[in-house]
C-alpha cells in the first residue's frame, strides 16, 4: 500500500473582525471550524483539492489554502510533491467570518507541519496577513482568543487574550444573512479619508473596547463597539444592518457590530439572552426581506490545530 509523503490535518476556526471601532486590528476566534486534510505524494506537484458544504470556492492553482501552502514550500526552497487537499467547510463563504483568513491560515500552518515545524505562530502570522492584507482575521484564527494585531515595521505585531476566564458569561451570537458579500465590494465602497472627528470617534471606543473587554466591563460595550469608519458606509450594502443591530441591543446583547465586512452581524450577549438575541436579528432582517439565520457561538480559545506529520 502505497503511503503519502505526509499528511496533516488542520482544524482553523471562523473569526469576526473589527468588532466595531476596531477597523483592520481587532478580531476573535469563534467556535465554527474549516478542517483541511492535505496530503503530498510522490510525484510532480499536481494538484487536487475536494471541498465538502460549500459551492463557489476554487479546486485549482486559485485556491488560497493552496497558495498560502506553496508560499511557505518556496519559503523554504522546497519543491511541492503532487498535493490532494480535501476541504471540510463549515465557515459561510463570504459571509464576514473569515473564511478566506480560515483557508490562508489553514495553507501555512499544514504547510509547516509538513515541513516539520520551521516556521514560528509569529512567523506564519506575517506570511498570512500578506495574503489577507490585514491581520485581523488571520490572528485570531491563528491564536485563538480575541487579538489585536497591527503592522509594524515589516511585521505584523499581535498580542492575544485566551484566558477562559475573560470571556466566561461572553457568548458571541451572529447572524447570517443568505448572501455573500465579498470583501473587495465592502472595501470599495469606503471613502479614501476621514475627518479628524471621526478618527477621535474609533480610536476612542477602539480603546475603550479593548480595556472593556479585559477588565469584564460588558457594560460598557454598547458605546465601546460604535464605530464611524466602516459600518455607516457598509450599510447601505445590507439591507435591515441598523434594525438588527438595534433588536439585538433590545433583546439584552452587550452590544453588536458588523462582523468584518459583512453581511453576518455578530453581537456579544450574556449566555441567557442568547436566543432571544439571535432571534430578534433574524427577525429584523426577515423584516427587511432578508433571510437569515443565526448561530451561538463560543469565543475559541485554542486557534488553528493540527494532526498529522
Ligand atoms: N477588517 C476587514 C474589513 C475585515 O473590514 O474590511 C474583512 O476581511
Amino acid at each position: 500500500m502505497p503511503k503519502p509523503l505526509f499528511s496533516v490535518r488542520v482544524r482553523v476556526p471562523a473569526s469576526s473582525a473589527n468588532l466595531g471601532p476596531g477597523f483592520d486590528c481587532l478580531g476573535i476566534a469563534l467556535t465554527l471550524y474549516d478542517e483541511w486534510r492535505v496530503e503530498g505524494w510522490p510525484g510532480d506537484a499536481s494538484l487536487r483539492i475536494a471541498v465538502d458544504g460549500a459551492d463557489g470556492i476554487p479546486t485549482d492553482g486559485r485556491n488560497l489554502a493552496y497558495q498560502a501552502f506553496r508560499k511557505v514550500f518556496q519559503i523554504h526552497n522546497r519543491p511541492l510533491p503532487a498535493l490532494r487537499m480535501d476541504l471540510k467547510s463549515r465557515i459561510p463563504v463570504a459571509g464576514g467570518l473569515g473564511s478566506s483568513s480560515a483557508a490562508i491560515v489553514g495553507g501555512v500552518v499544514a504547510a509547516n507541519r509538513a515541513l516539520g515545524d520551521p516556521m514560528t505562530r509569529d512567523q506564519l502570522l506575517d506570511i498570512a496577513a500578506e495574503f489577507e492584507g490585514h491581520p485581523d482575521n488571520v490572528a485570531p484564527a491563528l491564536f485563538g482568543g480575541f487579538c489585536a494585531a497591527t503592522y509594524g515595521e515589516g511585521k505584523v505585531h499581535c498580542v492575544s487574550w485566551q484566558s477562559p476566564a475573560l470571556f466566561r458569561d461572553l457568548v458571541a451570537v451572529v447572524a447570517i444573512p443568505y448572501f455573500e458579500l465579498k470583501t473587495e465590494k465592502a472595501r470599495a465602497v469606503l471613502p479614501k479619508n476621514v475627518s479628524r472627528l471621526d478618527a477621535v470617534f474609533n480610536t476612542g471606543r477602539a480603546a475603550l473596547l479593548v480595556a472593556a473587554l479585559l477588565s469584564k466591563r460588558y457594560d460598557l460595550l454598547g458605546d465601546a463597539m460604535g464605530d464611524r469608519l466602516h459600518e455607516p458606509y457598509r450599510q447601505k450594502l445590507i439591507p435591515g444592518f441598523s434594525s438588527a443591530i438595534a433588536a439585538a441591543e433590545s433583546a439584552g446583547a452587550y452590544g453588536a457590530a458588523l462582523s468584518g465586512a459583512g453581511p453576518t452581524l455578530l453581537a456579544l450577549a450574556p449566555r441567557s439572552k442568547t436566543t432571544a438575541v439571535g432571534e430578534a436579528m433574524v427577525a429584523a432582517f426577515r423584516d427587511a426581506t432578508v433571510p437569515a439565520r443565526s448561530e451561538i457561538l463560543e469565543l475559541d480559545l485554542r486557534g488553528a490545530r493540527v494532526k498529522g506529520s
